[in-house]
């Protein structure tokens, strides 16, 4: 076809994965190419992507109806192989959907950093003057002007001969939630964007709004610093909105008050609607990291040295010690946590989604193991692939001292009439998992069933 476009996407985590599959959906009369890494992530990756399935576990139904379009329309290639970008016509669209990590220490950032900076160097190898970039990624605020264009600008220059040197480049992070609707999340939430002149802008604006095709869908900031801090903000706010719990939650269970109850109350407030809920803290890769890159852009790459970045930076401490609290009351009703068999029901960070990056769940299954010597066992009828100590359990024979619910979604619900439920001494809903009937049945099964915010017990 004679306008067929040639998109090239790199890095196909869930978030470039979704982006290859949504592109080449909304646009197949384009050709989408997606790039993985050489290694045994990539490979898997790309074996999924050939044989036309998500390479992540969903449970978005409308997943489904994505995927099957692309298999059909056959728009969508995945490969390891740089080569293939020479071999083609420059690309009219280069998306960049690596991650790029935080490090404490500055030398391992630098080694992070110069790490994506060759990568994304090798995405934008064939790019002419009418090539538009678009990063994804989440960057400390600046990067994209301190590294990623004047990168762009040299190749663009050796490709045209010293005949332009400015890259039509976009910043625009998505907004995706892996997990039960992670395709209207990417298809129908607004996407903030900025971009480095004119003509970049132009470009961007077509090529998303048909991509998300519904009013004031794009949403423009004058520029890419910007717009990177307008993600790095987005993500700090909620880790630090989950932060805040903590101390009321502490507060709350040393005078056994019903935490959830006074929230539900104050979340009727239109201005205070979005306060979040007790829990065992945050997983997954952005929130963990995201905070940080504030605090790295001010000192780092703008090198105002004095600023802390108190909120921020102490949300990751906080929220990484929630797990604390959910301790402190599985202790409080064993006793002595030595021995004692604890069964923990979930095992992704989020419900729906099988990243089990910084999963909190795990981390609580290793402190009972490591420092109180727990003998834990995992339970996930979600999660597929193989891990130590996972669904090695009969629910009608063992016995297990607690049982921890940890993520809605990870077993069925005939899990709660077995006898491992009904012999348990305690069992805890850690994320307000269950309704107000099955609240009912498990206080009637077991006088110690305690919700995680609610410290009447
Ligand atoms: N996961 C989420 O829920 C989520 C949500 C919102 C935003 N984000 C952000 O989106 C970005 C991507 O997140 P992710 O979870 O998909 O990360 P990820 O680490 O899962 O994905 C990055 C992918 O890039 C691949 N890769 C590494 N080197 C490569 C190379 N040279 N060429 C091609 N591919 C290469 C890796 O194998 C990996 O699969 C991050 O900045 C993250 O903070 C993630």
């Amino acid at each position: 076809m004679k306008n067929k476009k040639l998109i090239l996407i790199q890095g196909l985590g869930v978030i470039g994965s979704i982006n290859a599959f949504c592109i080449a959906h909304k646009n197949y009369n384009d050709q989408v190419i997606g790039f993985e890494a050489n290694d045994k992530i990539g490979d898997e990756i790309i074996n999924k992507i050939k044989k036309g399935k998500f390479p992540f576990k969903s449970k978005d139904k409308k997943l489904r109806l994505v995927v099957n379009s692309v298999k059909k329309n056959k728009n969508l290639i995945a490969t390891n192989n740089y080569e293939i970008i020479k071999q083609n016509k420059s690309p009219d669209i280069v998306i960049c959907c690596l991650a790029l990590k935080y490090f404490s220490t500055k030398k391992k950032q630098m080694v992070e950093n110069s790490k994506f900076i060759k990568n994304f160097s090798q995405i934008i190898q064939n790019i002419n003057h009418k090539t538009l970039i678009i990063v994804q990624t989440s960057l400390p605020p600046g990067f994209s002007k301190k590294y990623l264009i004047p990168m762009a600008s040299k190749t663009l220059k050796k490709n045209t001969k010293g005949k332009f040197d400015v890259p039509l480049y976009s910043y625009s992070y998505e907004r995706v939630t892996p997990g039960h609707r992670i395709v209207d999340s990417f298809l129908k939430m607004q996407r903030v964007f900025a971009c480095n002149n004119i003509k970049s802008k132009k470009l961007f604006k077509s090529f998303f709004s048909k991509i998300l095709n519904f009013n004031n869908s794009l949403l423009e900031l004058d520029d890419i610093t910007e717009c990177e801090t307008c993600k790095i903000l987005e993500n700090s706010y909620r880790a630090t909105n989950i932060a805040f719990l903590n101390e009321w939650m502490d507060y709350s269970k040393k005078l056994k008050l019903n935490l959830n109850k006074i929230l539900e109350f104050i979340r009727l407030r239109p201005t205070h609607s979005n306060i979040r809920y007790p829990g065992l803290g945050v997983g997954g890769f952005c929130l963990t990291k995201d905070p940080m890159f504030g605090k790295y852009s001010m000192n780092e790459i703008f090198k105002f040295k004095y600023d802390k970045f108190n909120f921020s930076t102490n949300s990751i401490i906080i929220n990484r010690n929630m797990i604390n609290h959910t301790i402190e009351i599985i202790n409080d009703e064993l006793i002595n946590l030595k021995k004692k068999r604890i069964l923990l029901v979930g095992i992704t960070y989020l419900d729906g989604s099988d990243d089990i990056r910084k999963s909190p769940s795990l981390e609580l299954g290793r402190i009972l193991k490591t420092k109180f010597g727990s003998d834990v066992v995992y339970y996930d009828n979600f999660y597929s692939k193989k891990l130590q100590n996972l669904n090695k359990i009969n629910f009608e024979k063992d016995y297990f001292d607690a049982v921890i619910f940890c993520v809605k979604g990870s077993f069925q619900n005939n899990v709660l009439k077995s006898k491992v439920i009904k012999k348990t001494k305690l069992i805890l809903d850690t994320n307000q998992i269950f309704d107000k009937k099955i609240t009912n049945y498990l206080k009637k099964l077991n006088k110690k069933f305690i919700i995680l915010g609610d410290y009447k017990y």
